[in-house]
C-alpha cells in the first residue's frame, strides 16, 4: 500500500476536531492534531446538551479543518481521503461532521470513509506504538468503559462493558457529591493522595459475578450515604473528603483490575505476544495505571498507554481507523449515513446505559 494523506473529522460528542495523518497501516504520521472543547458551553447544565453541541460542531468544523490543514502546512489539493466519524454518539454532531465531510469529498472529489468513533479509539495503540494483532483493549473514558479483542481493523470482539455508569463519569459525579472540582477524576486522584483508602467499606460492584461486565452507579450511591452521615453544619471535613476519594478510587482500581484479570485470562491464549491497551481519559489515573502494569505482568503481556492527546477523543484516531480499513474496504461515498448506535462487535448483546455524554454503544 502506498503512503497516504488523510484529514480526519470528529464530532460525536463534545469536542469538534480534525487531524492530518499521512503514511501506511501500521507505520503513519500524525502531521497535525486540532481539538476545539466545548466544555465551558455545557458548565451550567450539568452535561452536554445535544442541541447545544451539534450548534457549536456546525459552527466550529470548517474553522477546525482549516486550523488543521495548515498546522500540517498541506492544502486540500494533497488530501488523499476524507474520513468522519459516522457514530456512535449524539446524532446532531455526528451529522454535522458527516455534511462537512461529505462537503469536502464532492468538491474535491475524494473517498469518503465513515468511521466508527470506538474503532479508532481501539486502533490508536497501532498508531502510537505499532502494536500487533490480536490485542485487549480497554476503553475507559467519561462515555466509555468496555473490554474488546482487537485481532483487526474490523474485527472487534467484546468481551464485557459497564452495564451503566461510566467509570470517568463516576468519578465526575463523586466529585461533585464531596464537594471538589470538575473534571472529578484529576482532583479525585489529587485529594486521594492524602486519604485513607480503608477507612470507609465501600462496595466492589459485579465482582461476585462471572464474566468481564462492570457497574459503577451503586459505589456512588455508596459515596453519596457515607457523605450524608458524615455532614456536620451542612459541611464535610477535609479528612473525610480526602478518605472517600481514596476509598472510591481504591474501589474503582480493584474493580477494573480484577474485571481486566478476567479479560486477559480469556485473551492470553489466543496469542504469546501479548499487549493490553488502554485509552480514554480514565486511563490518565496513575493509580489505575500502576495496577494494570502489573495485572499484565501476571500474564507476561506490555501495557501500552497511547499518550493523553491521542487517548481522548481526537480525529488523528479516525484519519487512522479509515487508513487500516482502506486495505480491506470500499469508501463509502456520499452514502453514507449517521448511526447514534453502532457496536463495533456485531455478535455482542446491546448494552444499554446512558451517561452524561449520552447514549453510549
Ligand atoms: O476520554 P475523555 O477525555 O472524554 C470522554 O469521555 O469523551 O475522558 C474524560 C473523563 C472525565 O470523566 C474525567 O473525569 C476522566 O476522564 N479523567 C480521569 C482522570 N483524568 C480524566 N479519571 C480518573 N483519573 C484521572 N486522572
Ligand atoms: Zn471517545
Amino acid at each position: 500500500m502506498t503512503s497516504m494523506t488523510i484529514l480526519g473529522i470528529e464530532s460525536s460528542c463534545d469536542d469538534t476536531a480534525a487531524a492530518v495523518l499521512r503514511g501506511q497501516a501500521g507505520a503513519a504520521k500524525v502531521l497535525s492534531s486540532v481539538v476545539m472543547g466545548q466544555t465551558a458551553l455545557h458548565a451550567d447544565f450539568g452535561g452536554v446538551v445535544p442541541e447545544i453541541a451539534a450548534r457549536a460542531h456546525a459552527e466550529k468544523l470548517d474553522l477546525c479543518v482549516t486550523q488543521a490543514l495548515g498546522e500540517a502546512g498541506i492544502s486540500l489539493d494533497q488530501i488523499d481521503a476524507v474520513a468522519v466519524t459516522a457514530g456512535p454518539g449524539l446524532i446532531g454532531g455526528v451529522v454535522s461532521g458527516v455534511m462537512c465531510a461529505k462537503g469536502i469529498a464532492l468538491a474535491r472529489n475524494l473517498p469518503l470513509y465513515g468511521v466508527n468513533h470506538l474503532a479508532g479509539h481501539a486502533l490508536t495503540p497501532r498508531l502510537t506504538d505499532g502494536v500487533q494483532f490480536p490485542y485487549l483493549m480497554l476503553l475507559v473514558s467519561g462515555g466509555h468503559c468496555q473490554f474488546l479483542i482487537v485481532s483487526g481493523p474490523d474485527d472487534f470482539q467484546r468481551l464485557g462493558g459497564t452495564i451503566d455508569d461510566a467509570p470517568g463519569e463516576a468519578f465526575d459525579k463523586v466529585a461533585r457529591l464531596i464537594a471538589l472540582p470538575q473534571p472529578g477524576g484529576p482532583s479525585i486522584e489529587q485529594r486521594a493522595k492524602d486519604g485513607d483508602p480503608k477507612r470507609f467499606r465501600l462496595p466492589r460492584p459485579l465482582l461476585d459475578r462471572a464474566g468481564c461486565d462492570m457497574s459503577f452507579s451503586g459505589l456512588k450511591t455508596a459515596v453519596l450515604r457515607q457523605r450524608d452521615s458524615l455532614i456536620v453544619d451542612g459541611t464535610l471535613g477535609m479528612q473525610d473528603q480526602a478518605d472517600l476519594a481514596a476509598g472510591f478510587q481504591a474501589a474503582v482500581v480493584d474493580v477494573l483490575s480484577e474485571k481486566t484479570r478476567r479479560a486477559l485470562a480469556l485473551y492470553a491464549p489466543l496469542t504469546t505476544n501479548r499487549s493490553i491497551c488502554v485509552a480514554g481519559g480514565v486511563a490518565a489515573n496513575m493509580a489505575i495505571r500502576d495496577r494494570l502494569k502489573s495485572v499484565a505482568s501476571e500474564f507476561a503481556a506490555q501495557f501500552v498507554a497511547p499518550p493523553l492527546g491521542l487517548c481522548t477523543d481526537n480525529a488523528a484516531m479516525i484519519a487512522y481507523a479509515a487508513l487500516e480499513q482502506m486495505g480491506t474496504r470500499a469508501p463509502d461515498g456520499m452514502g453514507l449515513s449517521a448511526r447514534p448506535r453502532w457496536p463495533l462487535d456485531k455478535t455482542a448483546p446491546a448494552m444499554l446505559g446512558s451517561g452524561k455524554k449520552g447514549a453510549k454503544a
